[in-house]
């Protein structure tokens, strides 16, 4: 008889055994601020023409998702070829580690930036080598060359806008980047909508660049996971080797496709957001002793005397804001992303009557 495992642990790898599973709080009877989504509904008549579609749900998607493709390639002006769908730009940032990255290969990151890239280094046994923003706000361009003129070093991620500190990056040193480190550079677009700048039409000059985008942010398709990789064919071609073969399901990859025939509708949506964040922006520098970062997505970085009471005041009153914890270099900060107008005048009110509270205690 086989013996009755007694600690499992001991069968995980290492890596795992260190990792701390991504808890996202789902709280959906409160107002939601804590997860850079779209708030607006689907433009009118999406919903409709997504459900009457006649999906041959018994059969599997198409694996490489040749309408989706057709239709991001109209949207993005490249072609097919240079496109890879994913369950969320998650997955892709996955995808792009299992190929490149490795065991005795490293990535190098500007944190303060977006977790994930450092979770799935971790779990592709690539090793992470931090490059700090200068001020926390901006790339240090000359370190990060330095950093990837290492042999190991073989990917580079830059996130433009950052997530969390909303900062937009210079294209130059970007493409100085691209340039001269001869690596691939990912740059993770997940919120250009808002910020109007793109590297896009670069890519037909540099098979190391990739570009990352979702369908998450202004789309408003955060349930639906839907992210694309854009890059030269060949480049495209390398990740798709690694790619699970159903990775979209066809609900989303119609969704996708619907959602792109709504265009006029989602800059109207976006432009409301971006004066909604901005209308954000200015009611917090109002308030004393709160040091609001400068943002060109969909969300604010600040930093409040008390970031955890805050939170927890914030969430007494309904309102979910994303506690940051300890970040590197700008200390403990809160992140909020723009809500529905009444959503955001009432986030302003609740947070003002929490800071005057707390200069009275
Ligand atoms: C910078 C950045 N990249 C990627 C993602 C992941 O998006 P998706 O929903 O497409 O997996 C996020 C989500 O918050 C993000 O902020």
């Amino acid at each position: 008889m086989e013996p009755i495992l007694s600690n499992l642990e001991s069968l995980v790898r290492p890596e795992v055994r260190q990792l701390v599973p991504y808890e996202a709080k789902y709280l959906p009877q409160c107002i939601k601020l804590d997860a850079n989504e779209n708030p607006f509904p689907w433009p009118a008549g999406m919903r409709e023409a997504l459900y009457i579609e006649d999906l041959a749900l018994n059969r599997y998607p198409d694996g490489m998702g040749g309408d989706l493709k057709m239709a991001i390639a109209t949207y993005t002006e490249t072609s097919p070829e240079g496109i890879l769908i994913g369950n969320g730009s998650d997955e892709l940032i996955q995808l792009i580690l299992l190929t490149f990255g490795g065991l005795g290969k490293s990535l190098i990151i500007h944190p303060p930036t977006f977790g994930m890239y450092q979770n799935y280094a971790r779990l592709t046994d690539t090793t992470v080598v931090p490059v700090p923003l200068l001020n926390g706000l901006a790339l240090d361009i000359a370190k990060m060359l330095e950093a990837a003129k290492s042999p190991e070093a073989h990917v580079v991620i830059v996130c433009n806008p950052n997530n969390p500190t909303g900062s937009l990056f210079p294209q130059e040193g970007i493409l100085r980047l691209v340039k001269e480190s001869g690596k691939i550079v990912v740059v993770d677009e997940a919120y250009a909508e808002f910020s109007e700048e793109t590297l896009i039409p670069e890519i037909e000059n540099f098979p190391n660049l990739i570009i990352l985008r979702t369908f998450s942010k202004s789309f408003g398709m955060a349930g639906l996971r839907l992210g694309y990789l854009l890059g030269q064919p060949e480049t495209i071609a390398l990740i798709n080797r690694v790619r699970p073969p159903y990775n979209v399901n066809s609900f989303s990859q119609k969704a996708g496709i619907l959602a792109l025939g709504y265009l006029g509708e989602y800059q109207s949506q976006i432009q409301q957001i971006k004066a909604e964040t901005h209308k954000l922006h200015e009611g917090l520098s109002q308030i004393p002793d709160v040091v609001v970062y400068p943002t060109r997505a969909n969300f604010i970085l600040f930093k409040p005397a008390d970031p955890e009471g805050w939170a927890e005041e914030l969430l007494k009153r309904g309102f979910l804001v994303r506690n940051m914890g300890e970040l590197p270099v700008l200390g403990k900060c809160l992140r909020i992303s723009a809500g529905l107008p009444a959503e955001n005048e009432g986030f302003l009110r609740a947070i003002r009557e929490i800071s005057t509270g707390s200069t009275r205690d």
